[in-house]
């Protein structure tokens, strides 16, 4: 497909969910990818899989509150592929609770990993795309990165800082040709409600998802879309539910 054929994409959080469709996805149109997740037996299982269809793939495993490890996936796609285009920031947990019930680990993980992890990628992907001034940074944000709810506050406050975050570096990278986008997305079936430890929302957000969440494929078909355009085009910001979620 034009724009995407040869093109590298890093992809964090790519052992599960819109990391692995989106793998998949732009494999099947000629992208080489670059797996990053913590769980090494899945990643290698997906680049095998993606190796063995004729696709270029490798699997790096991959702790996004470890800058040193985001650099390596990023340093080892540059040596395999000799250069990256895409860095998907996709990484995320979204571990809802009341504040009151003061489950600091789960905000420490939750600022960590969905924002710090988002600014590790940009650290590491930003050089190599400077160099060449050519690239896209798409970070994943949510509908929750434009609204707050009881128990989403710290979830909500990291995806409204990706969202800031993306801005502002869009803002600031206009010398060097570099492309940013945010998707956005609102429920989607994927393994993130797993990442919920408050016994008092889990089922709650099960009986949601469950109710409410469209497939994966509706963000992999967005991060197409994003990916697809000419280099003049920027997509800034794709915003989605599923057409039956209210909020
Ligand atoms: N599904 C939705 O409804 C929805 C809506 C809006 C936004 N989002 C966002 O979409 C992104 C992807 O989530 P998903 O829905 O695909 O959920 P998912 O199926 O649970 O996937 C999450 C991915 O993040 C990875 N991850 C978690 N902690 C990590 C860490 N410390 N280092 C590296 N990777 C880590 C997981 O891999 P390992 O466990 O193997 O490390 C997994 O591959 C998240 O940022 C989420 O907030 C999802």
């Amino acid at each position: 497909m034009e724009n995407i054929e040869g093109k590298v994409v890093v992809i964090t959080g790519a052992s599960s969910g819109f990391g692995k469709i989106s793998a998949e996805y732009l494999s099947e149109r000629g992208a080489l990818v670059a797996l990053g997740a913590r769980s090494t037996d899945k990643i290698e299982k997906l680049a095998k899989e993606i190796n063995d269809k004729g696709g270029k793939a490798i699997a790096v495993t991959t702790d996004v509150k470890d800058k040193d490890q985001v650099k390596k996936l990023v340093d080892e796609a540059v040596k395999e592929f000799g250069k990256i285009d895409v860095m998907l920031n996709n990484a995320g947990i979204m571990p809802l609770s009341p504040l009151e019930n003061l489950k600091i680990e789960d905000w420490d993980s939750c600022i960590d990993i969905n924002i710090k992890g988002v600014l590790y990628g940009i650290a590491a992907a930003l050089p190599h795309m400077k160099e060449k001034k050519s690239g896209q940074i798409i970070n994943v944000s949510s509908v929750a990165g434009h609204t707050i709810s009881p128990g989403s506050a710290v979830y909500s406050a990291t995806k409204h800082a990706v969202r800031v975050i993306s801005e502002g570096l869009r803002q600031e990278v206009k010398p060097y040709n570099i492309r940013t986008s945010i998707i956005s997305p609102g429920a989607v079936d994927t393994g993130l409600p797993g990442s919920v430890t408050d016994d008092s929302v889990s089922g709650n957000v099960k009986d949601f998802y469950k109710d409410t969440a469209i497939s994966a494929d509706s963000f992999a078909r967005a991060l197409i879309y994003a990916i697809s355009q000419p280099e003049d085009v920027d997509i800034n910001e794709i915003l989605y539910r599923p057409t039956k979620q209210k909020l």
